[in-house]
């Protein structure tokens, strides 16, 4: 079993972003990771969770590096005893935030590794998306990353914004080659409702042959696409916790705004800050939680575990298993394993390039 656990605070808000995250509510950290550990400990009691369960750990946001690792220290405490040993552990985390104290004390904690928001080592890039941080801090936090010996660290970048080029990638790829960062997430960008970026929609490019040139380039530097977005230098930077999520594993989601799924029950914790942490935080989720409150419950359906599955797994190496589909649909995979489109290997169905997942997905179950 795989665990996330939210964090729902910013320092700023980047005008592309619609995650989950405030960027007032500082004074509520506290109060959060009290909460946070009172979530733990009823889903544990819950779904009868036994010690050494989860395979990895995966701390997102928001921005976890905008809580001070002192925080952590006792959410570590209650978490530890349910983590299996030696398993990868990431943070994400903030140029702007992670400082050199901050990394060294979530190294302490026991984090394995750090996912950076780089998203450009462009200062004029870095504005339009209205990140905090500029070329400089992102290089410092990462050379303290690889300093502090963290066993993977990995940095996000976003590409498809109007001006982007495969010239500009190619500098970010440079930095990230000269640091020696052995994982990268490359996300092609979304316009989100709500956002900053949704007014201004001619920001986004029809990035489809840039895509191509740019993870051309990846692989030409030596890292492999491991998922549509995901690349490392070799197989042990793969993102574990992620390749948990392909597979199909059942995972814990934590936290204002997290998702979870156990067996065929996909449940969503309460969004709103305010509300998540109750108004009264002693009785708070204990009380409430007796008529699960908290959480919005959805039932999959075998349709919808199928098309899950075999969408998580033509977007990754990870495959899905031909016996999943119907008679018809297995008719179409023959069709597009002979169009070399697909190949097999064993009972195992692969994508030959995940930038069609999506298009040969709803072939197949059309
Ligand atoms: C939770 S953030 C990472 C940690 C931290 N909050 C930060 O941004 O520095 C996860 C990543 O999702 C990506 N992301 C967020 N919104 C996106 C969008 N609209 N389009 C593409 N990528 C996006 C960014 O690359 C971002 O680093
Ligand atoms: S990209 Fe990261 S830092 Fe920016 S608003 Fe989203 S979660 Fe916060």
């Amino acid at each position: 079993m795989l665990l996330y656990i939210h964090i729902p605070f910013c320092d700023s808000k980047c005008f592309y972003c619609a995650f989950n995250s405030y960027t007032k509510k500082s004074s509520l950290k506290d109060k959060y990771i009290k909460k946070l550990i009172k979530e733990f400990k009823y889903l544990v009691s819950k779904y009868k969770i036994k010690k050494e369960s989860f395979d990895t750990l995966y701390i997102g946001g928001g921005t976890p590096s905008c809580l001070d690792a002192k925080l952590y220290e006792e959410l570590f405490f209650y978490l530890n005893p349910y983590l299996k040993k030696g398993i990868e552990k990431t943070c994400e985390a903030n140029p702007n935030s992670a400082n050199f104290a901050w990394q060294n004390n979530m190294k302490k904690l026991g984090i394995t590794r750090l996912s950076f928001g780089v998203q450009s080592f462009d200062d004029t890039k870095l504005k339009i998306l209205g990140r905090n941080h500029n070329k400089k801090t992102a290089l410092k936090a990462l050379e303290d990353a690889q300093t502090l010996g963290f066993e993977s660290v990995s940095c996000d970048i976003i590409y498809g914004l109007k001006n982007d080029n495969i010239k500009m990638l190619k500098k970010d790829l440079e930095f990230i080659q000269s640091l020696e960062i052995k994982h990268l997430s490359a996300y092609s960008l979304i316009i989100e409702e709500g956002t900053k970026f949704e007014k201004k929609s001619y920001l986004k490019i029809d990035d489809e042959i840039l895509s191509k040139d740019f993870f051309n380039h990846l692989e030409s530097l030596g890292f492999i696409q491991y998922e549509i977005s995901a690349f490392a230098k070799e197989k042990k930077y793969f993102s574990k916790h992620n390749i948990g999520y392909w597979d199909y594993k059942p995972y814990l989601g934590l936290g204002c705004g997290a998702v979870g799924r156990i067996g065929d029950t996909r449940y969503y914790c309460e969004k709103n800050l305010e509300k998540y942490l109750g108004e009264n935080l002693e009785e708070g989720l204990e009380k409430k939680s007796e008529k699960d409150f908290y959480y919005d419950f959805e039932t999959l359906s075998k349709e919808d575990i199928k098309t899950e599955k075999m969408l998580l797994g033509l977007r990754s190496f990870v495959g899905f298993e031909l016996d999943i589909l119907n008679k018809d649909e297995q008719a179409k995979v023959l069709f597009l394993l002979k169009e070399n489109k697909l190949f097999q290997k064993g009972s195992k169905i692969f994508a030959k390039d995940f930038l069609l997942c999506d298009e040969l997905a709803l072939y197949i179950l059309d």
